[in-house]
Parts: C-alpha cells; sequence; structure tokens
C-alpha cells in the first residue's frame, strides 16, 4: 500500500512526536523542515478551531500538500477555563514550559477546584475545504511539579484520574490511547481511511 503525503504543519517536536506515533499506517507525515518550508503562523483566534485552521490553511497554500494542524490546549476551572487556547504564552513573555506550568500551580494555590481539561482540534485541508475533528481528556490539577518525570507543557502537574497517575509518568503510548490528542487523531485517521 502507498502511504499518502501530509503536510504536518507544526514546528513542535513534542507535539510532532506524539502526531507521528499514532498516523502511522498509510500515512506519511512531513514537517515543513522535511518539505523545506518555512512555516509561520501567527495565532490570531480565539478558538482552538480557528487557530487550527489558520495553520492547516496556510500550510496546504504553501505546499499544496494535503495539510493537518493540531491546536490544544489546558482549560482550568479555578480559572474559568483560561489559559486555554493561549496555553503556549500563558504567564511572562519569555517563560519556559516549566515557568508557565509552575506559574499556572501558584495561580489556583490553595484553591480546592482542581477540575481542568486538555482540549485538541486537529483541522485538515485539501483541494475540499477543511474538517475538523476534536478531542476532550479531564483531569486534575497536582500541588505541585513532578520533577522526575517527561511529558511536555503541563503533563508535570496533570494527573490522569483513571490512571490515578500523571501525564508525566506514563509512557507516551500509554497517553496518546487515553489523551485530547489521541482521541482526535483516531477520529481524523478513521476519516481519512474511510
Ligand atoms: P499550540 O496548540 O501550539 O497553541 O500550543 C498548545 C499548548 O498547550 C502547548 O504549548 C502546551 O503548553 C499545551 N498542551 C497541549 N497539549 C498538551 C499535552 O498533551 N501535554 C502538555 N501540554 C499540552
Amino acid at each position: 500500500m502507498t502511504s499518502k503525503k501530509l503536510a504536518l504543519a507544526s514546528n513542535n517536536q513534542n507535539k510532532i512526536f506524539e502526531l507521528k506515533k499514532i498516523l502511522t499506517t498509510g500515512f506519511s507525515l512531513l514537517t515543513p523542515k522535511e518539505l523545506g518550508l518555512v512555516f509561520e503562523v501567527e495565532e490570531t483566534e480565539s478558538t482552538f478551531e480557528g487557530n487550527a485552521r489558520l495553520k492547516s490553511e496556510h500550510l496546504y497554500k504553501i505546499s499544496g500538500l494535503p495539510s493537518v494542524a493540531d491546536d490544544s490546549g489546558i482549560c482550568v476551572s479555578a480559572l474559568n477555563g483560561d489559559p486555554g487556547v493561549y496555553s503556549a504564552y500563558y504567564g511572562k513573555p519569555g517563560f519556559t514550559d516549566r515557568d508557565r506550568t509552575e506559574f499556572l500551580l501558584e495561580e489556583i494555590k490553595g484553591n480546592p477546584d482542581r477540575a481542568a481539561y486538555y482540549f485538541c482540534c486537529i483541522a485538515y485541508t485539501d483541494g475540499n475545504g477543511t474538517k475538523f475533528f476534536t478531542g476532550k481528556c479531564e483531569g486534575i490539577l497536582a500541588e505541585d511539579y513532578d520533577e522526575s518525570g517527561f511529558g511536555f507543557g503541563y503533563d508535570p502537574i496533570f494527573i490522569y484520574p483513571p490512571l490515578k497517575k500523571r501525564f508525566s509518568q506514563i509512557s507516551p503510548e500509554e497517553k496518546n490511547k487515553v489523551s485530547h490528542r489521541g482521541i482526535a487523531l483516531r477520529e481524523f485517521a478513521k476519516f481519512l481511511l474511510g
């Protein structure tokens, strides 16, 4: 079976790693770098769908290949759903992922409401237009930062209740089975494979 070429609208190594792990059979995922393209899009929309669309449509325009983009983030109940679409920029300019995560912990320090969820919107653009696939994963925010684990972004503080573990304490394979991105991507793969 020949694999279908898809352009992947991301420069984020962690996302690329997770996406490539899920979209395996039947697909050949090419990053902007692998296509020799410079891909920079300002995420100016206020919804996950809006930003995912900006990215997939821009990449389709410059690559001519069917293009897929992910926009995702964490929505915290005690912060009325923030940082949401702004998760990548939360806190102050120059913050690392860890700074942002520790800043979030400070913002909700002492608050008994620890509910949060990750949300992911996948946008897919080809000659027929743009389609969306979404996934949500509910969790509980820890009181401290897990220094020993792996995972990226907010994973060191995100506890997934059914496993009683943080996303930083489970393997990428286990995470993909239950994560917002895994759910959205499996829907997308179903659509693509017909
Ligand atoms: P964007 O989709 O590039 O705007 O960035 C989404 C941001 O949300 C990331 O930079 C992370 O901070 C956070 N995020 C999204 N998905 C995950 C995840 O699976 N684990 C940890 N953080 C995530």
